[in-house]
């Protein structure tokens, strides 16, 4: 079994190269008691700002995992930053501890600072099938395993801390600004895992509160009309989503 969030539909192409029992974690959020028996079971999500994002932290806090082997899968684009050594910590401080903790890169969607076209054509060098295959056989073989930092991945890692530090966080709320691109489709609504958005007048309106900037919305319009409001983007044009995942998987997983 695996429990899974994905905004542009990495994490659940991941997820599905490792087991065919998937369930989506903003969908299992709506449950008031969530227990969880299987022989395995695993967590895959993005990479946010080098940690687990914040939704999945208190999915796995306030869920039970009745299992002998738990794991977790975090998929990213670029450095890691040694995320599998402060996962396991997390867990610990929250009463819990994972079998194997691991990372894949893959396709880097952060739009505030890649050019989605330029990211494209280095997704092969990735190798991304070949780690999900690695990653399968150890888990398959129920390998215990926490990766470890890198020293590269540490100093990246602690650059990037030293540098929010001083300069703050890399964005400001209000987030998007929608532009007469629109078409009042609702796609942004749809794809939203956190229901911040609602239409109005067939415009979107969002309302910041439970926003978590996992950027579903703004790669998934159609129109390309949502755009950052703060971040000057490096291509506003640009835009992602996994090939192998449809829209409407997207849509089903995360709809509030
Ligand atoms: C808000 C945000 C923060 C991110 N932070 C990192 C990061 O710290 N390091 C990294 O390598 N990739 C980072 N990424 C890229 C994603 O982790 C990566 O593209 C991931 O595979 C996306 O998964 P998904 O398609 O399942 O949403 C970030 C993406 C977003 C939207």
């Amino acid at each position: 079994m695996i429990l899974y969030f994905t905004a542009t539909g990495n994490s659940l192409y991941a997820a599905k190269k490792l087991d065919s029992e998937l369930l989506s974690i903003p969908q299992e959020l709506k449950k008031k008691n969530r227990h969880y028996k299987a022989d395995k079971i695993g967590v895959v999500c993005p990479l946010f700002e080098f940690e687990i994002p914040p939704m999945v932290k208190d999915f796995i806090a306030g869920s039970e995992f009745e299992t002998s082997y738990f794991y977790l899968i975090v998929t990213f684009g670029m450095h890691h930053g040694g995320v599998a050594v402060r996962t396991q910590e997390f867990l610990s401080s929250i009463g819990k501890k994972a079998d194997y903790i691991n990372t894949v890169i893959m396709h880097d969607n952060a739009i505030i600072v890649f050019d989605m076209d330029e990211q494209r054509k280095i997704e092969d060098t990735k190798r991304v099938e070949e780690h999900l295959a690695q990653i399968k056989a150890d888990i398959d073989a129920r390998t215990h395993y926490i990766q470890p930092s890198p020293q590269g991945e540490s100093d990246f890692y602690n650059g990037y801390i030293h540098y929010r530090e001083q300069a703050g966080p890399m964005y400001s709320f209000p987030l998007y600004q929608v532009n007469e691109k629109c078409v009042g489709c609702g796609t942004c609504s749809r794809i939203c895992p956190r229901g911040c958005i609602r239409i109005e007048d067939k415009r979107p309106v969002y309302d910041y509160t439970d926003c978590i900037n996992c950027m579903a919305c703004i790669q998934a319009c159609p129109a390309k009309a949502i755009k950052f409001a703060s971040v000057q983007e490096p291509n506003p044009e640009a835009r992602y989503r996994n090939v192998h995942i449809s829209l409407q998987e997207l849509i089903e997983a995360n709809r509030q």
